[in-house]
């Protein structure tokens, strides 16, 4: 998809006076969309289109977030897609998360700071697109994406950029609205043109969501359904609003929409086509955690290293040292600040005429190996003895072992 057109339209949807902007400018009369542009989130005895449903969500979306944190205070929180900045304000006062919030649209961003000026929480907010952000590597501990993602092309490459952005284990709590799974042609076509109608063009299904979020390197560590606290409840002001359009209140409703500036035919094609779409469409949040991808990468250097190793040679002392300067060469450049992971090379030598499988562990936690990294299915073969830097442990091919 040609992204221009896409960020135009994007950008028209979000900025006053575009032509879609005029739903969320119609929304204002009911919500606070001066900051917030979410879905919601209500109990069942909460009105959802009055008040502070959306700032409840962002409620919802750091509770979450801090259930998966040792602490919330100070810590460096990225928001994509942030919109009028509610959201990270919110996070900021209510949780003490150090936040930048990031939204392709300059309107949002001018307003995300004029709403943060007004508050002593002062988040910081940049223009930027969530496939190319403009942070370094390990800049956030955690990363917040509020119904931003539907809007983006390619999940994959937002998906990738936060990876990159996140340390080692850093937390990524999304929400966003979804389509069911197996729908049929009919239920996809009402999906498709709400999807062209809002100008967003990827509502994925979750099972899509955590296919990209595993390719991205991220664990997924819970997927919820808010449907039933959200968009399970707007059908009702659909339902209302078109029938409304069908009785002589009609007039006295365009009226009032031109009376606000606001276009009547554009409003009614947008809620028209979220009307028949909103039974096959869900309101999801999903935590996932960023794990070990770079050591998992590395690892697979070095067992491509290892293997060059699977030989047979009399002298062990030779192969030895010069396994560990190679490899203490490589460890360098293995550092994680949190976990220092050691890299167990397997080597295949003979020593004797006796062919030996051995283990050479060169590495270091700062203490002992967290036991979520041993559980890595991948890291367990490789990490079986964690040692200080320069040990090393040797299993023999008769099980015995040496130093
Ligand atoms: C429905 S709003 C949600 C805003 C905010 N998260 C909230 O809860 O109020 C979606 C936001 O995503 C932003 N957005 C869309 N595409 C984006 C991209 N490629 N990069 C960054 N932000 C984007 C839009 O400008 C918009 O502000």
């Amino acid at each position: 998809m040609d992204q221009s057109p896409l960020r135009e339209r994007i950008t028209d949807q979000f900025s006053y006076p575009g032509e879609r902007a005029d739903i969320w400018r119609a929304f204002d009369l009911l919500l606070e969309t001066d900051a917030f542009l979410n879905l919601g989130y209500s109990e069942w005895y909460q009105p959802h289109v009055v008040g502070s449903s959306q700032r409840r969500l962002v409620t919802e979306v750091g509770a979450r977030l801090a259930s998966y944190l040792p602490a919330t205070d100070g810590v460096r929180l990225l928001d994509v897609g942030c919109g009028r900045g509610g959201p990270a304000i919110h996070l900021a006062d209510q949780f003490g998360f150090r936040v930048t919030g990031l939204d392709l649209v300059p309107y949002n961003i001018t307003r995300a700071t004029e709403n943060a000026r007004r508050k002593h929480v002062k988040p910081e907010f940049v223009v930027g697109d969530s496939t190319q952000l403009p942070f370094t590597t390990d800049s956030f501990t955690a990363c917040t994406a509020i119904d931003a993602l539907v809007y983006l092309p390619d999940r994959n490459s937002v998906f990738a950029a936060v990876a990159d952005v996140l340390e080692l284990a850093g937390v990524f709590v999304l929400s966003d609205l979804m389509m069911q799974s197996d729908m049929s042609e009919t239920e996809r076509a009402f999906v498709d043109s709400f999807a062209a109608t809002w100008d967003m063009p990827s509502v994925g299904t979750v099972e899509q969501y955590n296919a990209a979020l595993d390719d991205a390197g991220f664990e997924l560590e819970a997927v919820e359904d808010i449907t039933r606290h959200s968009v399970g409840q707007f059908r009702k002001w659909t339902t209302l609003y078109l029938q409304l359009l069908r009785t002589p209140v009609r007039s006295l409703l365009v009226r009032l929409l031109r009376a606000y500036d606001l276009d009547p035919s554009a409003i009614t094609e947008q809620v028209r086509a979220a009307h028949h779409a909103l039974p096959f469409l869900q309101h999801v949040i999903i935590v996932a955690k960023t794990r070990f991808r770079r050591h998992l990468h590395k690892l697979r250097e070095y067992r491509g290293l290892a293997s060059a190793f699977e030989r047979s040679t009399d002298d062990w002392n030779d192969l030895r040292d010069g396994l560990q300067s190679r490899v203490i060469d490589e460890f360098e450049s293995l550092v994680v600040p949190e976990y220092l992971v050691g890299v167990a090379i397997q080597v295949t030598t003979a020593s004797d005429s006796v062919p030996c499988r051995r283990e050479y562990v060169v590495g270091d936690t700062h203490g002992a190996l967290p036991a979520d990294v041993l559980e890595e299915p991948e890291l367990a073969t490789w990490l079986q003895y964690p040692c200080n830097l320069g040990e090393r442990s040797i299993e023999t091919g008769d099980g015995a072992e040496h130093e």
